[in-house]
């Protein structure tokens, strides 16, 4: 009997740690292109953040929906990064950054924070790096990439850029934005 208690006990306790997929990423971590484990998930599963394979040996930073693969947002459309040695990091000083091979900065959040700070995954798809106060450093709703999620505002200051085909997600030649006289243009 004691057997059972302590094969369920350990079970339990150790069930959640093999799981491969979580929702937040702390401050001193961070998820590499060479694990396809590596992917935040939304509460409700509907969506995933993690390396997207756009080419041979190219990744880009997104979001998609998991079960279609649809991506809704990527960080690094136009500079994917190499397979091997690429990170995103969760700096300690609050900055989020995508790094190249190891060496470079391919895009950062540029936020700082000594607070403890983490990044989340929400179930609406926003991808939002906050503190314990839960005030937001920065979001992905804030940069839209080519779609707008349920919830998610265009604004002046942002605007939707298609991608060149359906099967490249580099920026494309058509915008959608908020003109200066406040009208709303779709331009080639
Ligand atoms: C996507 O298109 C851009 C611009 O033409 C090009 O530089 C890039 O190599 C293409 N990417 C892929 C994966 O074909």
């Amino acid at each position: 009997m004691a057997n059972i208690i302590l094969f369920f006990l350990s079970f339990a306790l150790f069930a959640p740690l093999s799981c491969s997929t979580f929702h937040t990423l702390s401050k001193g971590s961070s998820l590499s292109s060479e694990k396809p484990e590596d992917v935040l998930t939304s509460p409700n599963d509907v969506f995933s953040a993690g390396f997207y394979s756009v080419g041979e040996n190219a990744f880009c930073f997104a979001i998609w929906f998991s079960n279609s693969r649809t991506i809704v947002w990527m960080a690094n459309r136009d500079q994917p990064v190499n397979g091997k040695r690429s990170k995103l990091s969760l700096l300690k000083n609050g900055n989020l950054i995508l790094t190249d091979a190891g060496r470079f900065t391919i895009w950062t959040t540029n936020t700082f924070s000594l607070s403890l700070v983490q990044l989340s995954l929400y179930n609406t798809g926003n991808l939002v790096l906050s503190n314990m106060e839960g005030v937001i450093l920065w979001q992905s709703f804030d940069f839209p990439t080519d779609t707008l999620l349920p919830e998610q505002q265009l604004t002046k200051n942002t605007k939707l850029v298609s991608s060149r085909s359906q099967t490249n997600y580099s920026s494309g030649f058509y915008q959608f934005f908020f003109d200066n006289d406040n009208i709303l243009r779709l331009i080639f």
